[in-house]
């Protein structure tokens, strides 16, 4: 039997190297679509196309030489301020663009599709630990392009167009164990690694975004999850995909929310080093609480989290940042 092949848009960044890294020793066959917008980096892990998803007949060309059996679309603009700032840049990338790539799956007759999205789409909920069955009010445009483009796969996936897995990853950090690969952001705008830049002594200090949440410190309370616990989600949400054909919706996170301040003292006690920290105001569109109701990923896929603690995600990170 030939190998599956898997084609990861944003093959290049941050999540999609270190599923593409996963997925290459897993035997598949990676190609990777990657306009390597963001900072990201080739890697030995796929066979790399330079290119960007709005040249959609280039797409559909790459598509029809290649046939891969699955797409993983993980390429998007992720910044929540900038979406804020400049939200037809994220609409059109990560709305229009997305709808360009299923123009050309539907072309080639592809249709197995696993999609990054994100907490974002719940905006300010009720409830924490958040079910996926919460409302979706996003309070940004980026939430906004992902619950967009969760809702066409639905209608899609009703009209038996394609299947899909939408994956909403809390907050993705850590880095590849091995020390390989790692978070490339040109701005990195992540707790964490702002906050082990600040102890390499790369930022002068690391800024608190508000100190007034009703949170038990005052201070926004996130799920942080394990970049390879995410990209080993993927491939168990590929296998579930091919067997079953059902698409389906699910949290990818730990179920366990830290709070900024935290964050902070996990850094300092990790990388014994002190730095300066400033309580700053709120930003806009950052949500109080988000942390993940996961029952669903663990019951549907069998997701068995591997390092879920923050002082390994920290530690990962770390040990990638001194390296860098
Ligand atoms: N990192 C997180 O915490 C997090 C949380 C929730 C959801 N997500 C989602 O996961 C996905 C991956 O995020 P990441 O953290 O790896 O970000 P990243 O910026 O490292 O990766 C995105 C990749 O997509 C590429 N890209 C962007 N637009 C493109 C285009 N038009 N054509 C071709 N390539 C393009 C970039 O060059 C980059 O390599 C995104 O869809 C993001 O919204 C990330």
């Amino acid at each position: 039997m030939s190998k599956l092949k898997v084609l990861l848009t944003g093959g290049a960044g941050f999540v999609g190297s270190h599923t593409a890294k996963i997925l290459f020793r897993s035997g598949y066959k990676v190609i990777i679509i990657d306009n390597f917008s963001s900072g990201a980096s080739k890697h030995p892990y796929g066979k790399f196309y330079k290119i960007d998803l709005k040249e959609e007949k280039e797409i559909i060309k790459i598509l029809k030489k290649e046939k891969p059996d699955v797409i993983m679309h993980f390429a998007a603009f992720i910044i929540v301020s900038e979406s804020i700032e400049n939200p037809f840049k994220y609409y059109e990338n990560n709305v229009g663009n997305t709808i360009k790539l299923i123009s050309a799956m539907k072309e080639v007759g592809i249709k197995n599709f696993i999609f990054s999205s994100s907490a974002a789409v719940y905006g300010i909920t009720e409830k924490n630990p958040i079910p996926e069955t919460a409302e979706l009010r996003p309070i940004n445009p980026y939430g906004e392009s992902k619950a967009m483009v969760e809702k066409m796969l639905k209608d899609m996936a009703q009209a038996k167009e394609l299947n899909y897995i939408a994956l909403r990853y809390f907050n993705v950090a850590g880095a590849d164990p091995e020390g390989e690969l790692g978070p490339s952001y040109l701005q990195p705008t992540h707790l964490i690694i702002r906050a082990l830049k600040a102890a390499k002594g790369e930022l002068p200090y690391l800024e608190i975004y508000g100190t007034d949440y009703p949170t038990p410190d005052g201070t926004c309370i996130r799920d942080y999850v394990h970049v390879m616990d995410v990209a080993y989600a993927h491939v168990l949400a590929m296998k579930y995909l091919l067997q079953n054909t059902n698409s389906n919706v699910l949290n990818c996170g730990y179920g366990k929310g830290f709070s900024v301040k935290e964050v902070i003292e996990t850094v300092k006690k990790v990388t014994q080093r002190e730095f300066k920290v400033i309580e700053g105001k709120r930003r806009p569109g950052d949500p109080p609480v988000l942390v993940a109701d996961n029952r669903k990923i663990k019951q549907i896929l069998k997701w068995k989290p591997k390092y879920n603690f923050l002082e390994t995600i920290i530690q990962h990170t770390w040990q990638w940042l001194k390296k860098t």
